[in-house]
């Protein structure tokens, strides 16, 4: 029997913090007026001390699952589509996975900058068709506001902080995930790009200096980049899904720049009002503006059981992608005793977690002692024998 691949939960979690472009305007030599005629956008949320991206990560998948009805046990596999890692390692997934309580879910990052969430849900609606998993999270969670250059007025403008999440489960009724593009261009790479801090540039005193721990970005030729792709790949993956531009009701475009999104509907000759748009108010958050998008326009009834919609985004890399997904989930509310007992799994999860730090320290106690007590193998070459022969 076919399975198909179903968004059945989604939300997403923003920052408090407001920085509008007047705030901005103290801190570099910009204006309200200049930001909003070249990008759309009025204001963005900044991560406080309190906020990560795990954390802002946890609230959107937290709100998906009380709308899903999945419980995080039942949840086989967690992806994290970020640009803004917690660490190198372990994954930001990982953490997530044990706040959530997930008990049997694979966790791991995906690192497509901006494209990262279409990637994402591609593979997990791939995993899921093959029979592999039932239900998957998938989350964009980005604190970019960690990562940009506050000096640079051509950068800083543009970023803000959030996260989304989609819960993606297993069904046999037709719909779900239809297709997918997924393309990239390396040698496009230095376009966008955190020069330092990786292992090609290790972090250094310099390198803290000269600021190459931050966003660098040749502005035009990523706009060049993005008008051109985003109409196309759009094009690919509605051909893919043996659609036409007529079967889709709403288009979800990377929120990088108001101007992209008009060249793309100008590219396609759809109207601006079957795209959802949300710049104004949280800017480009990388892997997290389309989930945000999606749930902003699922809350405010623009999206509807039957309704076809793509997804497209664009990013460092340079990466792009597109999506046809088939809604199939009613939007309605979540009922207070599910919030409730989200809360319960949680406060469960956060005790667990403890519990295991704990066993896992005793173990360490226990065997430190049983090891002590042990003659040394003086069949294993260690440093100091090394040394003597
Ligand atoms: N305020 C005032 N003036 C500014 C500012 C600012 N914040 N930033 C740049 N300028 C100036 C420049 O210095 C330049 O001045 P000059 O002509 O005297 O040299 C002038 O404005 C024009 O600069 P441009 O770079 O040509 O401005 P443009 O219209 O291209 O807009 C922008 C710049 C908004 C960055 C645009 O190029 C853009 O949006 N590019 C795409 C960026 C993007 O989408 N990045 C995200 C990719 S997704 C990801 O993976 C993270």
């Amino acid at each position: 029997m076919a399975r198909y691949a179903h968004v059945t939960g989604w939300g997403m979690a923003v920052p408090e913090l407001v920085l509008t472009n007047a705030d901005l305007a103290l801190m570099v030599d910009t204006t309200d007026e200049w930001i909003v005629d070249r990008t759309g956008i009025r204001e963005r949320r900044l991560a406080d001390k309190h906020d990560t991206t795990a954390s802002l990560a946890l609230q959107a998948a937290q709100r998906a699952l009380e709308r899903s009805e999945v419980r995080p046990r039942d949840v086989d596999l967690i992806i994290v589509a970020t640009s803004t890692p917690e660490h190198l390692f372990p994954a930001t997934a990982c953490l997530v996975q044990d706040r959530l309580g997930a008990r049997t879910a694979g966790a791991f990052d995906l690192s497509a900058a901006c494209s990262g969430f279409i990637y994402a849900v591609n593979m997990a609606a791939q995993a899921i068709r093959s029979g592999s998993i039932d239900n998957a999270l998938v989350i964009g969670a980005e604190t970019l506001s960690r990562i940009v250059n506050w000096d640079d007025r051509s950068t800083c403008i543009l970023f803000g902080d959030g996260a989304g999440a989609f819960l993606l489960q297993a069904g046999e009724k037709p719909g779900g995930v239809l297709s997918c593009v997924m393309r990239s261009d390396g040698s496009g790479g230095d376009l966008l790009s955190v020069p330092a801090g990786g292992s090609r540039i290790p972090t250094s005193l310099e390198t803290v200096r000269r600021k190459l721990h931050g966003i660098q970005m040749n502005g035009r030729e990523v706009f060049r980049f993005a008008t051109r792709v985003m109409a196309s790949a759009t094009q690919e993956a509605v051909q893919a899904a043996g659609l036409k531009l007529d079967d889709i009701e709403l288009v979800v475009p990377h929120q990088a720049n108001l101007r992209i999104i008009e060249a793309a509907a100008r590219g396609l000759r759809l109207p601006l009002n079957r795209f959802v748009i949300n710049i104004e108010r949280y800017g480009n958050t990388s892997t997290a503006s389309i989930p945000i998008a999606v749930t902003e326009a699922a809350e405010a009834g623009r999206v509807h059981p039957g309704d076809h919609l793509v997804l497209v985004g664009f990013g460092a890399g340079l990466t792009w992608g597109a999506m046809v997904l088939q809604w199939v989930t009613p939007e309605r509310p979540v009922p207070a005793r599910r919030r409730r007992l989200s809360a319960l799994w949680s406060t469960v999860a956060r005790l667990r977690s403890g519990l295991r730090r704990l066993a896992r320290w005793l173990e360490g106690l226990l065997w430190g002692a049983a090891s002590a007590g042990k003659e040394p193998d003086e069949s294993r070459p260690s440093p100091k024998t090394e040394d003597r022969r």
